[in-house]
């Protein structure tokens, strides 16, 4: 009698299994998080990779796919393009410039696709969330600290990060904030270094033939300050000026070194964010509320931070 129910019992038990490999497979899926870097040249970026790749390993369900827009917002928005037509389960952006990119933030966030917005702003509030110190604070804390250097008096060359990305509006903003109350004061010259340490350096050679007088730089990132400073080594003015930087990278090339080299007077940490956002965004994926505005923390690292 058996015999006759066999060949129906293997089916059903063969469907069975069957059933729970799927299940497993659909439980095994992995979120697929497209993050949309707006260059990979710089130290700090690839130091925000780094910590990225490293938290997302910590996730069986996550994977990361990094593209690197080379400072160039066409390729950027193409490479959003990209995400959102892949149907990833996640965006994260760090925007080369605000206004270039902010359409395209918008059409993902608006294709219900979760975004994560990271360091750099965009123009709309139409994202998930975003990730990133005060960058006004911090330009805040460098202006006092600037004031205290000078005594009140002297003057200053002010090095730019791009103008189209938000955190150089708001580092400069803030500094000008910090220096409030000092009339003697003055900022001399002030240039678009782009973020990039050679421009910073040919910004100061044309700063030190036009000025015999230049008291400190503040840039608006390490590199920047470095470049400076190298500049001014070069015709053995570094002596007699301060340089302030931000960033705060740790590392043989970083921030932290050349305070430690007495590059620079101080630089002021900018966390990258790259596990915070990691954690973030699988937070999200699993359906977990997550705040519109993470700051991340920041501190001044003077020479005798630099040594610990
Ligand atoms: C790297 C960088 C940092 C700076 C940040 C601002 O691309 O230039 O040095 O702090 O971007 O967004």
């Amino acid at each position: 009698m058996l015999h006759r129910f066999l060949p129906f019992l293997l089916l059903l038990i063969l469907a069975s299994c069957n059933q729970s490999a799927s299940t497993k497979a659909e439980q095994k899926r992995k979120f697929v998080i497209g993050f949309s870097q707006c260059n990979t040249a710089e130290p700090w970026r690839d130091a925000m990779n780094k910590l990225m790749v490293a938290e997302a390993a910590k996730h069986t369900d996550m994977e990361l796919l990094i593209s690197d827009a080379q400072q160039d917002n066409a390729r950027q928005v193409a490479d959003m393009e990209n995400f959102i037509q892949k149907e990833v389960d996640l965006i994260m952006i760090s925007p080369n410039e605000a206004q270039p990119l902010t359409a395209v933030v918008e059409k993902a966030f608006k294709a219900g696709i979760p975004v994560l917005v990271i360091d750099r702003k965009v123009l709309t509030d139409q994202y998930t969330s975003f990730i990133g110190a005060n960058n006004f604070n911090i330009g805040v804390a460098a202006g006092k600290y600037a004031a205290k250097l000078l005594n009140g008096k002297g003057n200053i060359v002010e090095i730019w990060g791009l103008k189209g990305s938000t955190p150089a509006q708001e580092r400069h903003d803030g500094f000008a904030k910090g220096l409030e109350g000092n009339p003697e004061i003055k900022i001399i010259y002030d240039q678009d270094g782009a973020w990039l340490r050679e421009k910073g350096k040919e910004i100061m050679e044309n700063a030190l033939q036009r000025f015999e007088k230049i008291d400190l730089v503040y840039a608006h990132n390490d590199p920047m300050a470095i470049g400076a400073y190298l500049a001014a080594e070069n015709v053995k003015r570094n002596k007699e000026i301060h340089f302030l930087g931000i960033d705060g990278l740790s590392g043989p090339e970083g921030g932290i070194q050349a305070v430690a080299n007495g590059q620079l007077d101080a630089t002021f940490l900018y966390p990258t964010g790259g596990d915070i956002a990691i954690q973030t965004a699988h937070k999200t994926l699993m359906g977990e509320k997550v705040e519109k505005y993470i700051e991340l923390e920041t501190s001044t690292i003077g020479k005798d931070d630099s040594a610990q």
